[in-house]
């Protein structure tokens, strides 16, 4: 039996994924080791393979097959636009990406001005304002703490994950669109899909009785 790869998101994310591969069956001893520095970690009985990368990577392991399946948020998923199969809604990680700024920017949206946007996720943001909206606007990428951006005066808006919305409240912020609903997904490349089908399907299959 070939091994079958695992790769995750570093952070909240894997651990909850490990929880609720845990319910049906699926573990990894090694994994609980938290001062381990090891990168790749292996369940030999059950023949399977883990590993943690960061969020955007997850996708591109997936796609070019050094991982068979991963978990990753679908904002992560949107934004690498990589060739894959997204299979199931994990259901945790539930958060939103909205459009967000000072009340006042919400006419700019309306009037559809040409505004500067800040985000870590310029094809999500790109995808909405030009397809969706079909309004012009200038994208700036960041790469964290975006909620800067309107109040320093870099970005009229920005396009961000908002999950309880506090970030936005403790600094005079609102949502004035939402763009979509996330959540955590798992994604499998689409050879491992043909090759080992029937060892993912039944994966999948448990996993959904438990969501
Ligand atoms: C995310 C996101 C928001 C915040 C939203 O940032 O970019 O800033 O969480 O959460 P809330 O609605 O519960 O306040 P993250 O903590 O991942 O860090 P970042 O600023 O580096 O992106």
């Amino acid at each position: 039996m070939e091994y079958l790869t695992f790769a995750l998101g570093k952070g909240r994310l894997a651990n909850k994924a490990m929880e609720m591969l845990a319910q049906v069956g699926v573990t990894c001893e090694e994994m609980k080791d938290k001062d381990s520095r090891k990168l790749i970690f292996v369940n030999e009985e059950m023949k399977l393979r883990f590993f943690l990368s960061k969020g955007p990577d997850v996708p591109t392991y997936v796609e070019y097959g050094a991982a068979d399946i991963g978990v990753v948020g679908k904002d992560t998923i949107m934004e690498e636009g990589r060739k894959l199969y997204e299979v199931l809604d994990l259901g945790f990680g539930k958060c939103r990406m909205c459009v967000c700024g000072p009340k006042e920017a919400g006419a700019y949206l309306q009037h559809k001005d040409l505004i500067r946007v800040a985000t870590k996720y310029p094809n999500i943001a790109r995808d909405y304002f030009f397809n969706k909206k079909h309004q012009t606007v200038e994208i700036i990428k960041l790469n964290g703490s975006i909620e800067l951006a309107p109040i320093v005066g870099l970005s009229d808006v920005i396009v961000d994950i908002v999950e309880t919305g506090s970030t936005l409240r403790e600094n005079g912020l609102e949502v004035l669109e939402e763009v979509c609903p996330l959540s955590a997904r798992m994604i499998v490349n689409q050879v491992s899909m043909k090759m080992e089908h029937k060892r993912i399907m039944d994966l999948i299959n448990a996993l959904k009785e438990v969501i």
